[in-house]
């Protein structure tokens, strides 16, 4: 279970040979990694998901270059032997060279195995550019919540015979760009399957079905920490936020009540040190 050597993109393709599904989720901080490199999970992305949880903002538009690259290398400190994904904020990648600008960043400074962007047929030329510099790159297709105000919301892609046919040439063309792997997100499983197997690169689903090569979700969403909806595709693994809640709340009481700090919870004072301290009090 425990992952028992650095996993690479290769070891990825090999699990896609061989029909071995592979996981996914986020995490945004170095705890949380660890215990996610413990569990096996392959494969950490440091998402712009980090907005809501993280910086309590309503949609992911406002994440910083500066702050997810500092949170990348918390994040790789934690699970060095992950593969890890770096996720590009919005406005990072304008044109190609900005996107090698900001991408190399996740690499240099943080030790990303990999960036992610939100993208269409559009970036094809931006995938081109940063797979030619050596930047392995991830284009996330599908629903790409960075454009969500320009699509009119958060929409399934790939619901038309024609809206997935030219999902499934966009992938192809960001493969022959130089793409190491793909994401597709909330895609109807029937087309998904189908890129999944018509690309020689693994590919990732976030509500895209069980065809896919590899899952992910967000941390905070299988965990039920926010408290927040979930997305349909979401299973709830384990429900932290009641347990915490209820830690808090004794927190509280304890430390309003008296019983928190108790003795064994503090730096005793030798007694004649404290005899000579009381001393001192005595004579001020
Ligand atoms: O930012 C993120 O966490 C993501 C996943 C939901 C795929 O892009």
């Amino acid at each position: 279970m425990k992952l028992e050597k650095k996993i690479t993109i290769a070891d990825l393709s090999k699990h896609k040979a061989a029909g071995e599904k592979f996981a996914m989720l986020t995490c945004y901080d170095a705890t949380m990694a660890g215990i996610q490199q413990a569990a096996g999970v392959e494969v950490i992305l440091v998402g712009d998901s980090l907005a809501g949880p993280v910086l309590g903002l309503p949609d992911t538009l406002g994440v910083g270059l500066d702050l997810s690259v500092t949170l990348t290398a918390a994040v790789r400190r934690g699970a060095p032997l992950a593969w890890l994904v770096a996720d590009m904020p919005f406005l990072t990648y304008t044109t190609p060279d900005h996107a090698v600008a900001s991408a190399g960043r996740y690499v240099v400074e943080a030790g990303a195995d990999c960036v992610k962007l939100e993208c269409d047929e559009r970036f094809v030329e931006t995938v081109a550019a940063m797979a030619k510099v050596g930047i392995p790159v991830m284009p996330h297709l599908g629903l790409t919540p960075q454009r969500a105000s320009q699509a009119g919301g958060y929409k399934v892609a790939g619901k038309t015979a024609a809206a997935a046919i030219a999902l499934i040439e966009t992938a192809e063309r960001m493969v022959e760009a130089g793409a190491s792997a793909l994401l597709l997100e909330a895609v109807p499983p029937e087309p998904a399957e189908m890129l999944t197997q018509k690309v020689p690169v693994p590919v990732i689903g976030c509500g895209a079905g069980p065809g896919c090569d590899g899952f992910v979700v967000v941390t905070h969403d299988m965990l039920t920490l926010t408290g927040r909806k979930t997305p349909k595709f979401v299973k709830q693994y384990a429900d932290l936020h009641a347990p915490m809640l209820e830690a808090f709340k004794a927190y509280v009481a304890d430390c309003r009540g008296g019983a928190y700090p108790a003795p064994e919870h503090g730096y005793p004072i030798r007694p004649d040190e404290l005899a000579a301290l009381n001393e001192w009090a005595r004579q001020k």
